[in-house]
């Protein structure tokens, strides 16, 4: 199936750079979100990040306007995805809430349509679960911020067809993406390995042993990584950690339990950049 429309759900630090990405590679987008005061938000979130690109040289006016007419932002659920050939679910990692929203395109969408979900640790075969045809349903996990990096992983549900992987394979590609595909398990491959390494860098500044700015000072100066893990946690948003832990400890046990110094933050509303203060404090 060739994919000439897409709908993102949730227009949050996913959900508008996946618009974005999308919109710039010609493909219409339709963003949805709970009310349009955050919609208005995602779109100067997209401007700004599109008047960066013409400061770079690497778009023009004309060409930012043109993207920009190919997002169309709804709070209405049913309009968005009415002719969506995929949908990229990009709303908050609560498991009753995505599958509630799989449940809801069901009804809204064509039989043929296509159900990603950004998901960074919920089983897809789970989701999928929630809709009667689940060869339709993958995941399509983007990265943090989806303008930049590089690629898209993506997992294949217990019942995920080759068709929807195929087509996902060549979509991904086609909006600039490079891929790699992976069977559904907790934390598919990237969240495993990136919440194994936070941990223990989170365990090296409980146990007293070194500073968060030299853990992050050891990660990218010692490995070359762009940002050091306390840098990236805040980022993100360190909210997300906490699900991501609990569902990787059912599955692995113990070595994935979320540390106390990351339950208190998180439980003091220090969320990371979005919060104004998470490892590190930030000017508002
Ligand atoms: N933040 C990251 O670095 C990152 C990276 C990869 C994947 N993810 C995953 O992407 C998803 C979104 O994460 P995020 O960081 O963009 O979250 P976010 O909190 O920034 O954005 C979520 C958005 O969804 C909206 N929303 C809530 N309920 C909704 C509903 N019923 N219908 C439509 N919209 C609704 C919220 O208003 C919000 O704007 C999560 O599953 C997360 O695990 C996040």
């Amino acid at each position: 199936m060739e994919i000439t429309t897409v709908a993102v759900i949730g227009s949050g630090i996913m959900g508008h750079g996946i618009s974005q990405v999308v919109a710039t590679a010609g493909v219409q987008v339709f963003l949805n979100d709970i009310n349009d005061d955050v919609l208005a938000k995602a779109r100067r979130q997209i401007e700004a990040s599109l008047d960066k690109g013409i400061q770079k040289g690497k778009l023009t006016e004309a060409q930012k306007g043109e993207i920009l007419k190919r997002i169309t932002c709804t709070a209405d659920l049913q309009a968005a995805v009415k002719e969506a050939d995929l949908v990229i679910e990009a709303a908050p990692e609560n498991l009753e809430l995505k599958t509630a929203i799989f449940k809801k395109l069901e009804a809204f969408c064509r039989p043929d349509t296509i159900f990603a979900s950004n998901t960074s640790q919920y089983s897809i075969t789970e989701i999928a679960a929630a809709v009667k045809d689940p060869t339709r349903v993958i995941g399509m996990h983007w990265f943090n911020p989806p303008v930049a990096m590089k690629l898209i992983e993506i997992i294949r549900g217990l019942e995920t067809s080759a068709a929807t992987l195929e087509t996902i394979r060549e979509f991904s590609a086609r909006v600039g993406k490079e891929t790699v595909v992976c069977k559904d398990s907790q934390g598919f491959i990237s969240t495993r390995v990136l919440v194994a390494m936070r941990l223990e860098c989170y365990r090296l500044l409980e146990e007293g042993i070194a500073t968060a700015e030299d853990i992050d000072k050891t990660l990218r100066l010692a490995f070359g990584h762009p940002m050091g893990q306390f840098e990236l946690a805040d980022f993100s948003g360190l909210d997300i950690e906490i699900p991501a832990c609990e569902s990787l400890t059912k599955v692995f046990g113990d070595r994935f339990r979320a540390p106390q110094a990351l339950v208190h933050r998180v439980k003091a509303g220090k969320l990371g950049r979005k919060s104004g203060e998470g490892w590190y404090k930030y000017e508002s």
